[in-house]
Formats: structure tokens, C-alpha cells, sequence
């Protein structure tokens, strides 16, 4: 059978560090409530002009060097971000404009914190189909651009980051073996970012009334979040006749808090050695968490040839994915 096999993982994060000191010094809070409550000890946040393209274009440039790969060999190019640089054109066509990669197709996919795996879905299906042979899957987001440093409940979690995939063609066993997607439209009040779109267009009206930032409500998201992660991990684990504990080598999970996954992982009844955690340097950085952390388990020799390894996310929308891959590398 042919699958989307991922045969490289780029990640890129900004210089800057922004340590919880660094926050307690523009806002009331403490490095002991973000770390009791979140894990987070410090984030990136980009530099001026450093937009999410140019964030998604290093983290693209590693997993092509890793593979060797020409941009020019490229079919197509999938961006997941809730920060694109500009509503149109699409953040991935300012990538494939700077890769050169002249023969790519670029689109992007906003799905919120699951978008990088429903950006991987649809990569995976131009594969799976046959229509295309190599896609770029990335997940980037800016998201210090619209986090309201004067909201400390939600200034403190986000940070920006990117991640990459390539996915190519497997006829081996190898490669992603299924996909769960889903989504809850009746919850969107409880995270959203309300100005900007249709509904609310920019007027001096939207900006003064700070429209244009996250707005969350943070333990409705985490409550049913946590019991959505859990049931997504059972359900695709279930449906495969994997166990979620003896089965999968290594679970990644959307970094959307620490104590959420460490939650998660104890109700599964998980190592917390194949559930990694690197919230602590990144914070939430939305559509980046699962392409950064891929990357620092492969550094860390968390993930092997032939490993089961399963991606999960939940956010906006609500909308969550799980994806079930058996590794090659
Ligand atoms: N520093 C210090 N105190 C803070 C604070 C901060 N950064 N943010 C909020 N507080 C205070 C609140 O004002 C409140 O004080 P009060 O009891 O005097 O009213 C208290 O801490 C508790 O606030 P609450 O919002 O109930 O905290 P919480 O325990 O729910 O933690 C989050 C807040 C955001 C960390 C947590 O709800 C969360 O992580 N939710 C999930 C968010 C998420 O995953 N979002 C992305 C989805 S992809």
C-alpha cells in the first residue's frame, strides 16, 4: 500500500528569549504561577519584521537540507498558521517564493492548534492518492503578533516558533497509518481572536475595543480539552488494536500546557519518558508545537525506525487530530 511517509523534520524558533522574569516586569504575575500552572520557564518571541513566513522558511530550508532535497522537486506546499503574514496571498506562497520552489502548488490551512495535523492530513492524502509524490507540510505562528501583553492570562502561555515535514511516498509499512479528525463549532466563543475577519472588520472601533487579540477562556479549554485528548488517543489506538501505553513508542502532543499533558498522560497511565514535554523553552507556539517537538525527540533519541509514533492536538474551534505513524529514519 502506499502511504505519506515523513522523511525529514526542520524546526526554527527566534533568537529571542522571553523568560517569565522578563513578563513580570510588564505585567502582574510571577515565574512561580506560569511554572505551577503551565510549566513554561521562557518562550521566543520574533523580531521585528520577523513575520511567520520568515519563521516557517528556516525551519523548511532544515528538513529539505536534511534530505537532500531540491525545492524545485517539490509538488506542494502547506502552511498552517492562525498568523499568516497577510490573509491573501497565502504565508505558503511567500515560502515557496523564497525556497524557489518553482513547481509547487502552496496553500494554507487554518484550523488553529490542530492545523498542523490537519495540514498533515491533506499532505498525506495528495500522497496517499497518488496526485502528488513530495510535500511540504508546515506549521508556523507568530503568535506575539496577537497576544495582548496587557491579558496576563493569556500573555503568558504563547511564544513563536515553526516546524517542518516532508512527506514522500511509502511503500514499505512505513508511513502514516491513520488519521482522526474533529471538531466542536458549537465551543468557539471560548477561544478566538474576534476582529479582523468579516464579522468584525478593522475599524478604529476593533482596535479600541482590542478585538484583534486572543481572547480565551482558559479552564473551559483545559477541561475539555484534557478529556478530548485522552478520548482521541484511546479511540485511534482502539480502532488499530494498539495499546496507547505497550504500543506507541513516543506521543507527541500539541504543547498547550504541561500540567494538561502531564494530565493526559497520567489518565492513560503513560511514561512521561514517551510523552515529551518541551513547552518549558517554546510555550504554545499554536501551529509550530508538534513540528518543534518532533524535532527535539529526534535529537533526543525519543523516536526509532519502526516506532509507532502517534501525534495529538486539540484547540480553536474546538477542532482536534490524532495521527498514527509508523516511523522510518
Ligand atoms: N499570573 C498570575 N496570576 C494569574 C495569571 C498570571 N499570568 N493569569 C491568571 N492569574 C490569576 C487569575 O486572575 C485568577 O486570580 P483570582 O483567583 O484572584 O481571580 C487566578 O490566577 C486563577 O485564574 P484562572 O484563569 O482560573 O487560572 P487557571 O488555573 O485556569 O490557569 C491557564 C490559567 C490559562 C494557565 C489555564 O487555564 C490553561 O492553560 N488553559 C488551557 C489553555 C490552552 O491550552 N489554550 C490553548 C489551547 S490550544
Amino acid at each position: 500500500m502506499r502511504r505519506a511517509c515523513i522523511t525529514a523534520v526542520g524546526a526554527y524558533a527566534p533568537e529571542k528569549v522571553v523568560t517569565n522574569d522578563d513578563l513580570s516586569k510588564i505585567m502582574d504575575t510571577n515565574d512561580a504561577w506560569i511554572q505551577e500552572r503551565t510549566m513554561i520557564q521562557e518562550r521566543r518571541k520574533s523580531a521585528p519584521g520577523e513575520t511567520t513566513s520568515k519563521l516557517c522558511i528556516p525551519a523548511a530550508q532544515r528538513a529539505l537540507d536534511k534530505r537532500g532535497m531540491d525545492p524545485k522537486d517539490l509538488d506542494m506546499i502547506i502552511v498552517a498558521t492562525v498568523t499568516p503574514d497577510m490573509i491573501f496571498p497565502n504565508t505558503a506562497n511567500l515560502v515557496q517564493a523564497a525556497l524557489g520552489a518553482k513547481n509547487a502548488g502552496a496553500m494554507d490551512v487554518i484550523a488553529a492548534c490542530p492545523g498542523f495535523l490537519y495540514a498533515l492530513s491533506s499532505g498525506a492524502a495528495f500522497i496517499q492518492s497518488g496526485i502528488h509524490n513530495r510535500v511540504l507540510v508546515i506549521g508556523g505562528d507568530d503568535m506575539t503578533s496577537i497576544v495582548d501583553f496587557t491579558d496576563r492570562s493569556t500573555a503568558v502561555i504563547f511564544g513563536d516558533g515553526a516546524g517542518a515535514f516532508l512527506l514522500e511516498a511509502d511503500t514499505e509499512g512505513y508511513g502514516i497509518h491513520d488519521i482522526l479528525l474533529g471538531s466542536d463549532g458549537e465551543k468557539g466563543d471560548y477561544l478566538n481572536m474576534p476582529g479582523g475577519g468579516s464579522l468584525n472588520p478593522p475599524s478604529h472601533e476593533t482596535v479600541d475595543a482590542r478585538m484583534h487579540y486572543i481572547k480565551m477562556d482558559g479552564r473551559e479549554v483545559y477541561k475539555y480539552g484534557i478529556r478530548k485528548f485522552v478520548g482521541i488517543v484511546e479511540e485511534i489506538c482502539s480502532r488499530n488494536e494498539l495499546d496507547p501505553v505497550d504500543d506507541i513508542g513516543c506521543h507527541l502532543f500539541h504543547q498547550a500546557n504541561g500540567r494538561m499533558i502531564e494530565s493526559i498522560g497520567s489518565r492513560l497511565g503513560l511514561d512521561p519518558a514517551k510523552a515529551p514535554i518541551n513547552i518549558t523553552k517554546y510555550g504554545n507556539t499554536t501551529d509550530g508545537t508538534i513540528g518543534l517537538l518532533t524535532n527535539d525527540a529526534l535529537n533526543d533519541g525519543l523516536i526509532n525506525d519502526g516506532d509507532w509514533v502517534l501525534m495529538s492536538s486539540f484547540g480553536a474551534g474546538f477542532a482536534w487530530g490524532s495521527i498514527l505513524t509508523k516511523w522510518k529514519g
